[in-house]
């Protein structure tokens, strides 16, 4: 089979590499329809990530079909249509007990990380029975790769954790995917104003789109004086940072009311000032967290009723075997306007 294949910093090919075969009796092998390309990989391919060896197959979402289940899988079977988790968990050890799947002390991200990923035409994936849920039918399959980690990660690691009420003042800083995948889960709880942060022009007229109250570039004006007017000076009840450098961790701080919660998404390379010199007095909560995507079930609902259009975030399409030049692409995010890229095989 084909698939993108990582050779050290800079370097992936789509090369022949074997297929996969069910190594343990809880495994599914997937026959991959849709994956798509993830910052985090793009973080991959620059060295971030040194854990990722030589050979190995990146990607850790898509939907597809099975082609073969181990003997202890019971609740699916060949044929039956498949979305990918990107954590995967065993649902036994005392993490997944705690539904904190992101920990699984036999999995969590392994996909397109530790073991071979989701960007190839067949993908091996270990506890099959608690990391794949079934698509139910008339679904838009490639639009719910977008559940594999996007939205979960918008939701569970911004929303949740920002435990965002009826009526409160939210910011969200970064408009990428997952900055935008937390504005969509946001609107849920009928927040009271919904400002986004970015120094990407298309991306906070995207943020417009998607319902956002105030879309504000930090390249233009100074992003504290504009959410403190927006805010009788208080500030924000809730700050999701959705980018991952100090310099946007620093701004959360500043940025955040009394008695509010800064809910941090971003995947931080290096240290980041935190202020308990002002803030030791203001009441706030910081919450970190890796995606557990124990909310997928809930989004497919959610899903379901029209109440979420995974769809928007998709904005180019490829043949899953023009994967390099998709990468070419997605690696040039702001001058292509692309948030997801779709890889169809
Ligand atoms: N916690 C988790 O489990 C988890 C899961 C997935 C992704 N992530 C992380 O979430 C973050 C966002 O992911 P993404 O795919 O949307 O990334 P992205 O790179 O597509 O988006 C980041 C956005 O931040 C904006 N930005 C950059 N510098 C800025 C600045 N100084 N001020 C304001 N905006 C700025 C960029 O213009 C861009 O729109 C990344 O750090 C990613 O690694 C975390
Ligand atoms: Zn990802
Ligand atoms: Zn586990």
């Amino acid at each position: 089979m084909k698939a993108i294949v990582y050779h050290g910093p800079g370097k992936i090919e789509w090369e022949d590499k074997p297929k996969p075969m069910l190594l343990e009796d809880t495994d599914a092998i997937i026959k991959i329809t849709h994956t798509t390309i993830c910052g985090t990989d793009l973080h991959i391919l620059k060295g971030d990530v040194p854990e990722v060896s030589d050979g190995r197959i990146l990607g850790h979402e898509g939907v597809g079909i099975i082609e073969e289940v181990g003997t202890a899988v019971r609740r699916f079977k060949p044929g039956d249509h498949m979305l990918i988790s990107c954590i995967t968990s065993c649902g036994s050890c005392s993490y997944c007990k705690k539904g904190m799947y992101s920990h699984c002390e036999n999995g969590g991200w392994i996909l397109g990380h530790l073991i071979d990923g989701t960007q190839a035409e067949y993908v091996r994936i270990p506890f099959a029975d608690n990391s794949l849920y079934p698509i139910p039918h008339h679904m838009d399959e490639e639009a719910l790769v977008m559940l594999s980690d996007i939205l979960p990660t918008g939701y569970e690691c911004g929303v949740l954790n920002g435990e965002v009420k009826p009526g409160d003042h939210v910011v969200i800083v970064g408009a990428g995917p997952v900055g935008l995948a937390a504005l969509l889960t946001a609107k849920f709880y009928s927040p009271g104003l919904l400002m986004v942060i970015d120094t990407d022009e298309n991306r906070l007229e995207v943020a417009k789109q998607f319902g956002a109250d105030y879309g504000i570039d930090s390249k233009q004006v100074n992003p504290i004086e504009i959410v403190k007017g927006l805010t009788e000076g208080k500030g924000a009840d809730v700050v999701i940072e959705a980018v991952g450098i100090p310099a946007t961790f620093e701004l959360c701080q500043s940025l955040v009311a009394p008695g509010g919660i800064i809910a941090n998404i971003g995947v931080h390379g290096k240290p980041a000032y935190l202020h308990l010199e002002t803030l030791w007095s203001h009441n706030i909560k910081i919450t970190t967290r890796l995606v557990d995507t124990i909310t997928i079930p809930l989004l497919f609902k959610t899903v379901q009723s029209g109440k979420l259009l995974p769809q928007q975030l998709i904005t180019h399409h490829f043949a899953l075997n023009d994967a390099l030049y998709a990468y070419r692409i997605f690696g040039h995010a702001a001058q292509e306007k692309a948030l997801k890229v779709i890889l169809t095989a």
